[in-house]
């Protein structure tokens, strides 16, 4: 094991002493950025660019290359699990993502299997272990999957979705063909999470995007138990060092306990929720990230630099938080407005650490 030059998101996910709070940002390799846009031109599309591991990255540390970020993460997608299933995914410009063959009925479940991640998604491996390379220890990679019912939205739905009227539908009158989707998705992202941690990814990250769009019951049954499973089946060390793992449900803040008893290292946290009462809830157990909204980059610079010293403010001083946003860049802000608050986090949270 190589010594990382910048530890400080590893130190605080595992709420050690840091000197300040580390900032990443969900999407930070992205359409905002114009080197980004071209590189992606280059590749011709979206997937052509996940797809090539010299491509993504490149694309990964682009935004590494401008800003001051404590870590990098994988340039990849949730949705290259269900792709190597078969599904057939693809992108319509403006809409996001389809497939080709949604799961819409039991024949259609039989059908699919566990992926392996050094078979059909060799590509991310591959990537993982490119950046690894090129980060030659400065930052910690961070590498990701969907959440299991994230991913069942996607794949029963055949699309993004406004009402979730296909899914939810499977949830209450064929729960048993829901469950066995479920399985399915629990055990290949376990298996691809694992095998980015093999390839070299330092910490781990679960996006639950559409969990808060269940009931309170729902949420325990058809996300949460999945992810508690990948959970306790991650590889907790690797190659001499900790691999910490954070759960994200977006519009999961009604649930933090229950997300922070899965075993994780640590909760995300969107908007939504007060930072400092969630640290109040949960902070003696994990460590907590977030929670700007993504719409104060659209602010000019001091009502930025405000409104990430409330949020710095809010969760108080010491270790156990990472910042970062409630939710993901979206293509519209301006680079400036990277910079000004991933400065900003370093220069007021110095003081919380003294
Ligand atoms: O954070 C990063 O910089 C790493 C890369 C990353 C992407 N997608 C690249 C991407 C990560 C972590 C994701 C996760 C992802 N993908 C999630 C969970 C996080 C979240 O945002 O809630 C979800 C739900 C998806 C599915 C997905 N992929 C959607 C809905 C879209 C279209 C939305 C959009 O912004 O157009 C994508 C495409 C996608 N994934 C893009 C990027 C940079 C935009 C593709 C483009 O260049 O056109």
């Amino acid at each position: 094991m190589k010594k990382l030059k910048n530890d400080t998101l590893i130190r605080s996910l595992l709420r050690q002493p840091t000197p300040y709070t580390p900032v990443w940002l969900m999407r930070q390799a992205g359409r905002y950025l114009p080197e980004y846009n071209l590189t992606r031109k280059k590749a011709g599309s979206f997937l052509a660019l996940a797809k090539s591991p010299a491509l993504a990255t490149e694309v990964t540390l682009q935004p590494l290359n401008r800003f001051n970020l404590d870590a990098a993460i994988l340039f990849s997608d949730i949705l290259t699990v269900p792709d190597a299933m078969g599904l057939g995914l693809y992108f319509v410009e403006g809409e996001g993502p389809r497939f080709e063959r949604p799961l819409r009925d039991a024949a259609a479940v039989a059908k699919i299997v566990p992926p392996d991640p050094y078979g059909e998604l060799r590509y991310v491996t591959d990537a993982v272990s490119e950046i690894r390379k090129a980060l030659d220890g400065s930052v910690p990679l961070i590498g990701f999957a969907g959440s299991p019912y994230t991913l069942a939205c996607y794949m029963v739905e055949g699309g993004a979705s406004a009402d979730f009227r296909t899914i939810k539908s499977m949830l209450y009158s064929e729960p048993a063909l829901l469950h066995r989707i479920l399985e399915i998705n629990a055990r290949s992202v376990t298996d691809y999470l694992n095998a980015q941690i093999q390839a070299g990814a330092q910490a781990v990250m679960i996006f639950d995007t559409w969990g808060g769009n269940l009931s309170h019951a729902a949420y325990a049954e058809f996300s949460l138990a999945y992810i508690q499973r990948i959970v306790s089946e991650l590889r907790r060390e690797y190659d001499g060092a900790r691999i910490p793992s954070i759960v994200f449900t977006k519009g999961g803040g009604t649930w933090l306990e229950a997300i922070a008893q899965t075993g994780c290292d640590a909760v995300g946290l969107d908007w939504t929720t007060d930072i400092g009462k969630a640290r109040k809830q949960i902070g003696d157990r994990v460590a907590l990230q977030g929670n700007l909204d993504p719409a104060v980059l659209h602010s000019p610079t001091d009502v930025i630099r405000t409104q990430v010293a409330n949020v710095l403010k809010s969760y108080g001083p010491g270790s156990g938080h990472v910042f970062n946003l409630g939710h993901g860049i979206v293509p519209s802000t301006r680079p400036e407005s990277v910079q000004t608050l991933v400065d900003a986090v370093h220069e007021f949270s110095a003081p919380l650490h003294a």
